[in-house]
């Protein structure tokens, strides 16, 4: 069995899934389509699907900080920085430091 596998991924990206799901049942989303963060996030970072993407986007059960009207985000290069992406803030602004 192999013990390590490769992948194009130059960072990862956490979404809260549990966040996630709350927006949407409220009928709100991210980005010019009104997405579910995830797939917001993956179709502006040029993500992929699974490890031959330039970006991992990953959804995570519930982070314990559950913002209201908002979504937690970690990037795996700032783990020490957890933010908190909102859909009413500027999409494209607010994922610039994503990339
Ligand atoms: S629901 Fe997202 S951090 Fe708890």
């Amino acid at each position: 069995m192999k013990t390590k596998v490769r992948s194009n991924w130059s960072h990862a990206v956490l979404v809260c899934k549990k966040c996630s799901k709350k927006l949407e049942k409220k009928g709100r989303g991210f980005g010019p389509d009104d997405k579910r963060l995830s797939a917001a996030l993956k179709r502006e970072l040029g993500a992929g699907k699974g490890r031959k993407a330039q970006v991992g986007v990953i959804e995570v059960p519930c982070l314990d900080i559950c913002p209201k009207g908002g979504v937690v985000v970690i990037d795996s290069r700032r783990p020490q920085n957890w933010r908190i992406l909102t859909p009413d803030a500027p999409f494209a602004d607010e994922i610039e430091t994503l990339r």
